[in-house]
């Protein structure tokens, strides 16, 4: 069959055209279609009343308190997205070098999730599992004296953490720490204090990327960061087999859901998730490669529909849903088009 591409004597039998001349047929014929349905809307999380800032790095995103949450999460029911990620700002006099602030019962998440959840039980709540927010360093985990940021007793501050989460009533808890032996660490604390529904969707390939720059501004921890990297825990961007070998240990360790991050510049390595293992695979469409777009269409130098088909490149890469900072975007797009 391959062989009839190259057989010019098939033409004109074979007018691959025919199909994409009117609308009909190339509906009929489209392979992969994104919904609503497929969309993770983050959301960023400040504390106190009526406050709302933009984020200057990612135009239209803004942080906002609980009361506005509450606005964005009843859009969101409306749009028919199924789920919204939760990532906090943190004060700088809450931070310290024990993140013991990120499994506070009465903290800014557990907080938030609670709340939403009672307003709208429906909607889905997942919430990050990670110390970045809450370490006077920026960094994911605790740190020794030579700054190297230590796995098993990071780990064991992820699991209070993702407990507190669970008992707030996260629906689903996102470890995007990536230090070792976390999944199952955090699955056997939750069914071991009866938490059997809490999901996990692993952040299993998680690159070193520059592409998450606005997101650090977005929850204030760049400056942090200072000049510091996360080369020791989050992957080589020159990598795919590490990244199927994460996603691997992840599942056996109880993940219900794995992650890609970031997205488009890793197309390949979500197909390989995907088709390698056939869970329930995630792409995370990163603060980067959302402002790079945003950039490029307040200059007039891209149209709006590149949107669209960044989103649409995911599904027919394999991904089953999307966290994407356009996903409320996405969604009234989708909407009028089906009107
Ligand atoms: C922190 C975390 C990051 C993102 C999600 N959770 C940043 C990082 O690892 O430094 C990035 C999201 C984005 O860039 O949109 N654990």
């Amino acid at each position: 069959m391959t062989r009839q591409f190259f057989d010019l004597s098939a033409f004109p039998r074979q007018r691959p055209r025919r199909m994409r001349k009117d609308a009909f047929s190339r509906r009929l014929m489209q392979e992969h279609r994104l919904s609503s349905a497929d969309l993770i809307y983050p959301c960023f999380v400040l504390e106190g009343e009526k406050q709302r800032e933009a984020v200057p790095s990612m135009p239209g995103v803004e942080r906002l308190s609980l009361d506005y949450l509450l606005e964005e999460a009843r859009q969101l029911v409306t749009l028919g997205i199924p789920m919204m990620a939760l990532f906090p700002v943190i004060a700088t006099e809450k931070k310290s070098l024990d993140a013991a602030e990120a499994y506070n019962s009465e903290g800014l998440i557990q907080r938030t999730v609670r709340t939403l959840k009672s307003a709208f039980p429906e909607l889905g709540i997942m919430t990050d599992v990670a110390l970045d927010p809450y370490t006077t360093h920026g960094q994911d985990g605790l740190i020794d004296d030579d700054g190297y940021i230590v796995n098993d007793e990071t780990v064991s501050v992820l699991i209070k953490q993702a407990l507190s989460h669970a008992q707030a009533g996260a629906d689903v808890v996102a470890p995007s720490d990536m230090m070792d032996g976390r999944i199952g660490a955090i699955r056997e604390a939750l069914e071991n204090h009866h938490y059997i529904h809490t999901r996990i969707m692993a952040y299993s390939a998680k690159y070193a990327s520059q592409f998450y720059g606005p997101f650090r501004d977005a929850v204030g921890s760049a400056g942090n960061l200072a000049g510091g990297n996360k080369y020791s825990y989050q992957m080589d961007p020159a990598n795919t087999d590490e990244a199927l070998h994460e996603v691997a240990l992840d599942i056996q360790e109880g993940a219900d859901m794995v992650m890609v991050k970031p997205g488009l510049p890793y197309l390949d390595v979500l197909y390989r998730v995907k088709t390698t293992f056939q869970k329930p695979t995630f792409v995370y469409q990163v603060s980067g490669e959302y402002a790079m777009l945003q950039a490029a269409i307040a200059n007039g130098w891209l149209n709006e529909q590149t949107i669209l088909e960044s989103l649409l490149s995911f599904k027919r890469a394999g991904a089953d849903g999307i966290l994407t900072y356009f996903a409320k975007y996405a969604a009234e797009q989708l909407r009028n088009q089906h009107d």
